[in-house]
C-alpha cells in the first residue's frame, strides 16, 4: 500500500502537529460537479454505487478538482438496510424510498445478519481499486449511518419531516425498536469493520437524526447504539469521525463515546465546544452549507470565523456542518478550500518543525 503523501486529516483526528487545518466536505462527490453530472447522466445512482470503476472515479474528481485533503468513498448509507434485505429505489424527485418499510416483529426478524465481504463485496472492491488510483494522495474515508439513522429510513420508508412512525415504534414497542437497532448495530459494525480491512484510513458514523429525538431518548436510541458499534469496529490506528446533527445537548457524552472525532454542524460555536471536550476529541465542521450560496468575499469571512474561533492549535478539520447542496457553484467551494489552506498557516506555526 503506498504511503500518504498528505496527511494532514489523519494528524488533525489524532490532534498531532499540523502544518496547516485540513478540509473535506460532506458529500463532495455529488450532483454539483458537472463532472459528477456527465457520469450520473448515464447511468442511476445505485447502479453506479455498485460498479467499482465509477465509484472511483467520482470519488477521485473532489481530489483533482478541487484539491481536498480527503477523499470519501462514494456509497450511501442506505446499502446496508439493502444488504439486509430491504428493496431500495432511488428516486431523482423524492430521494431513497423502500416500499416495504419496517413495520412490525416479522419484518424485524425478517432481516438477514450480513456478511460485508459478500453481500456488500461491490463496496470493498471500489474501497481496494480507490486506494489504488489514489496512490497515497490523500486518506480514504469509509462511512455508515448509526444505527438510529438507518432505522428512521428502514420505518419511514422515505423522508420525513415528522418521523412519526419511527417515533411510534420508540415509544409504543420499545422492545421492538431495540431488537432492531441491535440487529442494525451488528451489520454496521461489521460492515465498518469489513471497510478498515479493504483499506480505508478512516471511518466516519453519519447520525443525521441523532437531534429528532429528546436527550434521554438520543442516550436510550442512539447514542448506547454508536457507542456499541465503536467497540465493535475492529481499527488499528485508524480514526473515527461521529457527526450527531443537531444534538448540542449531548455533546459531552459524545466527547466520551469513543470516537477519535466529533463532526458538528453550523448552529454550534466550535471555540465554545473546544473549551467543553478539552483535549478529549478532535473537532470537525462546521460552516454553515449555505454560505456556498454567498459571495467570495462573504465565503472567506465566514471561514475565518470559524478558523478563528477554533483558534491556534491542531485538532481541528474543516468541513462544512452537513452535506454540500447540488445547486452550488464548483468556484465557491474552490474559493473556500483555497481559502482554508492558506489563511489557516497562521493558526499553526508553533507546529512547524
Ligand atoms: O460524502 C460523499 O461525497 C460520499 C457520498 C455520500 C452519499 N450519501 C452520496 C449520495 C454520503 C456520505 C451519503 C450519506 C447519506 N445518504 C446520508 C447521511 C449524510 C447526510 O447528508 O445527512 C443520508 C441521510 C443519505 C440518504 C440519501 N441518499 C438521501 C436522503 C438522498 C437523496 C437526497 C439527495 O441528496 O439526492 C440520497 C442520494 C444520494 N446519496 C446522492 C448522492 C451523491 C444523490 C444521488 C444522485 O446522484 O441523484
Amino acid at each position: 500500500m503506498d504511503k500518504i503523501t498528505n496527511d494532514l486529516f489523519l494528524r488533525a483526528c489524532k490532534r498531532l502537529p499540523v502544518e496547516r487545518t485540513p478540509i473535506w466536505v460532506m458529500r463532495q462527490a455529488g450532483r454539483y460537479l458537472p463532472e459528477y453530472r456527465a457520469i450520473r447522466k448515464n447511468t442511476d445512482f445505485l447502479t453506479m454505487c455498485k460498479t467499482p470503476e465509477l465509484v472511483s472515479k467520482v470519488t477521485l474528481q473532489p481530489v483533482d478538482i478541487i484539491g481536498v485533503d480527503a477523499a470519501i468513498i462514494f456509497s450511501d448509507i442506505l446499502v446496508i438496510p439493502e444488504a439486509m434485505g430491504m428493496y431500495l429505489e432511488m428516486h431523482d424527485s423524492i430521494g431513497p424510498v423502500f416500499p416495504k418499510p419496517i413495520r412490525n416483529k416479522t419484518d424485524v426478524k425478517t432481516l438477514k445478519h450480513i456478511d460485508p465481504f459478500d453481500d456488500l463485496k461491490y463496496v470493498m472492491d471500489s474501497i481496494l481499486l480507490t486506494k489504488k488510483e489514489l496512490k497515497g494522495r490523500v486518506p480514504l474515508i469509509g462511512f455508515s449511518g448509526s444505527p438510529w439513522t438507518l432505522l428512521t429510513y428502514m420505518v419511514e420508508g422515505r423522508g420525513t419531516k415528522t418521523f412519526s412512525n419511527a417515533k411510534k415504534l420508540i415509544y409504543n414497542s420499545p422492545e421492538l425498536a431495540h431488537e432492531l437497532l441491535a440487529k442494525i448495530s451488528d451489520a454496521v459494525a461489521s460492515y465498518l469493520s469489513a471497510n478498515i480491512e479493504s483499506g480505508v484510513d478512516a471511518l466516519q458514523i453519519f447520525d443525521t437524526w441523532g437531534g429528532i429525538l429528546s436527550g434521554d431518548d438520543f442516550e436510550e436510541f442512539s447514542l448506547r447504539y454508536i457507542r456499541k458499534v465503536i467497540s465493535q469496529v475492529k481499527r488499528k490506528k485508524e480514526p473515527l469521525i461521529l457527526f450527531s446533527k443537531g444534538v448540542h445537548y449531548c455533546l459531552d457524552a459524545l466527547a466520551d463515546s469513543g470516537a477519535d472525532v466529533l463532526g458538528l454542524d453550523w448552529t454550534m460555536d466550535i471555540g465554545k465546544i473546544r473549551s467543553m471536550v478539552g483535549d478529549r476529541v478532535a473537532l470537525q465542521g462546521n460552516l454553515d452549507p449555505a454560505v456556498l450560496y454567498a459571495s467570495p468575499e462573504k465565503i472567506c469571512l465566514k471561514a475565518e470565523k470559524i478558523l478563528k474561533s477554533y483558534g491556534d492549535g491542531s485538532g481541528h478539520i474543516f468541513n462544512l456542518g452537513h452535506g454540500i447542496a447540488p445547486d452550488v457553484s464548483p468556484d465557491s467551494l474552490k474559493i473556500l478550500v483555497d481559502y482554508v489552506k492558506k489563511e489557516s498557516l497562521k493558526f499553526h506555526k508553533d507546529e512547524r518543525l
